[in-house]
């Protein structure tokens, strides 16, 4: 490995996305000791900053990670592991200005590589980060791979959604970028298959051979995946305006968390493997209908405390987009036919999670009266946990059954202090070329494939008699607005009543 060099690239440097999530995420890894022994990492972008101005905009970032460490290193005093603090992280960052798309940026910035850092060893690997808006890839791209390719080791590029708001637009995109870069050369970041519970669903569901009869129609009788977040848009409504929130979060997160829980064994873990199991599902869910779908979007709160979405700036005052959805899909082939997938997610709700809540059926007989149904919860956030809710004997002399569960709770069970960001683990399947966790260019087109025709008649553009789609209204705190429980009940939800699930150790 002291033959190789790497070099990070990160395009978009100065941007948001660069401070929140990619530095950090190196910076993390840094410090988990989890990257190469030779690697640099610059930062590229349009400003004229100076590198210290540059690091200013990164410290708070960086700052969190470097807490979070040096409390770990105070509690394991004496053990070998040693502090890495940012100015040792800073000493291999450096800040390149360049216009994106530039032939004579992306000539300067190889030659300085080469110079500067490569030129002394065998092999040289570059990653490019793309923190760029997606109408900037393949302007990008067009001007990189040509000119800044390492010629003596492997070239990667990152990049993340939107990648386009509909299948013509997505394809238009991926044309652009395929046309330059090999399948092999992409890594899209979905970050939610960097979670550890979405991480966990492969494992849970094939290593198990519990959970493989009740995995089908025969037992399932319904599956809910909910995201759901108890703050607004916060002065993003002018962007988030023309995305809402089934393009924002569902046609990937969520999709990406129902393809794992309904996908087929794959032969082998590896990443070609899994995601062609992963197209295969997909292909045989239908585009989602119209009449499956509830939409609201949030207004102030009842106390008149909190704005609504229409009081964000940029958000226009006639605004259709829906900042809640709930919608049902279905996969037409034997282990799901007739299983309700139920997908609902909304900004402005009661509380922050994300979960899969597998409800399987009613148990036959009444030989303990009427029971709540079992249900399999794979909780991604907050308190990762899985857990099934069962019935047991009431302990003690009484002999009532009781629900309660079976309960993994991570931070219980494992000795874990911290679990890594989605980023952190991303960007290291990207350094060890393990694609397995990013999307490929067939799935992309699949998920857009199920999710356009509804969307383009929520957006008025599919013509003909399509009508309308309602977007009710509930206020900043609630639940979101009731019809979303009718259409959930409509389709065989039970709600149980009267029961709680309560984490035991905070995450
Ligand atoms: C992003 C969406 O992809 O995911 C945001 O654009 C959303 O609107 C975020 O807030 C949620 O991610 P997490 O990791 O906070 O659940």
């Amino acid at each position: 490995e002291s033959e190789e060099h790497t070099t990070f690239v990160v395009l978009g440097a100065s941007g948001d996305l660069a401070k929140k999530k990619t530095y950090p995420a190196l910076f993390s890894l840094f410090c988990e000791g989890r990257l190469p022994r030779n690697f640099t990492i610059v930062g590229y972008a349009r400003s004229d900053l100076s590198f210290d101005d540059f690091w200013e905009r990164l410290s708070p970032g960086l700052a969190k990670v470097s807490a979070f460490f040096g409390n770990r290193s105070a509690r394991h005093r004496g053990m070998s592991h040693i502090c890495l603090s940012p100015d040792t992280f800073r000493e291999r960052c450096s800040y390149f200005r360049g216009q994106y798309g530039s032939p004579d940026d992306a000539a300067r910035l190889d030659k300085l590589l080469q110079k500067e850092h490569e030129a002394k060893f065998a092999r040289a690997n570059r990653m490019y980060y793309l923190a760029l808006p997606p109408s900037l890839f393949a302007d990008a791209v067009r001007a990189l791979k040509p000119l800044a390719w390492s010629q003596k080791g492997w070239n990667r590029v990152v990049i993340e959604k939107p990648f386009g708001h509909d299948l013509p637009s997505s394809d238009k995109l991926a044309s652009e970028l395929m046309a330059v870069l090999e399948e092999k050369e992409t890594y899209r970041i979905d970050h939610y298959l960097g979670k550890e519970m979405v991480l966990d669903l492969i494992p849970l569901r094939f290593g198990n051979v519990a959970f493989t009869p009740i995995w089908s129609n025969h037992y399932i009788d319904s599956l809910r995946i909910t995201f759901k977040e108890n703050i607004g848009t916060e002065g993003r409504g002018g962007y988030f305006d023309k995305v809402g929130i089934i393009r924002d979060v569902m046609q990937n997160h969520l999709l990406q968390m129902l393809t794992l829980v309904a996908m087929e064994r794959p032969a082998s873990l590896l990443d070609e493997d899994i995601r062609d199991e992963k197209v295969k599902v997909l292909k045989q869910i239908g585009p989602i209908k119209t009449e499956h779908v509830v939409l609201g979007q949030y207004t102030r709160s009842e106390d008149g405390k909190t704005p609504g979405y229409k009081d964000d700036p940029g958000v226009p005052a006639d605004s259709q987009c829906p900042t809640f959805a709930t919608l049902v899909m279905f996969i037409n082939n034997e282990r799901w036919a007739g299983v309700p997938f139920i997908m609902k997610a909304g900004k402005a709700l009661e509380e922050r999670m994300a979960e899969v809540r597998i409800q399987l059926k009613d148990v036959p007989g009444g030989l303990f009266g009427e029971l709540a149904r079992n249900e399999l919860v794979i909780k991604v956030q907050p308190n990762e946990s899985v857990y099934l809710k069962i019935y047991g004997k009431q302990p003690g002399l009484s002999n009532e059954v009781v629900q309660t569960e079976l309960d993994l709770s991570l931070h219980d069970r494992f000795d874990i202090d911290r679990l890594p960001d989605a980023y952190e683990r991303l960007s290291l399947d990207c350094l060890n070329g393990d694609k397995r966790n990013f999307v490929r260019t067939d799935e992309l087109r699949e998920a857009w494939r199920i999710f356009t025709p509804m969307l383009h008649t929520i957006d008025g553009l599919a013509g003909g008699d399509a009508t309308p789609v309602t977007v009710h209204t509930y206020p900043f705190g609630s639940r979101g607005p009731p019809d979303s429980d009718a259409l959930v009940q409509h389709f065989g939800y039970k709600q149980t009543t009267g029961y709680t699930w309560k984490p035991k150790k905070k995450g």
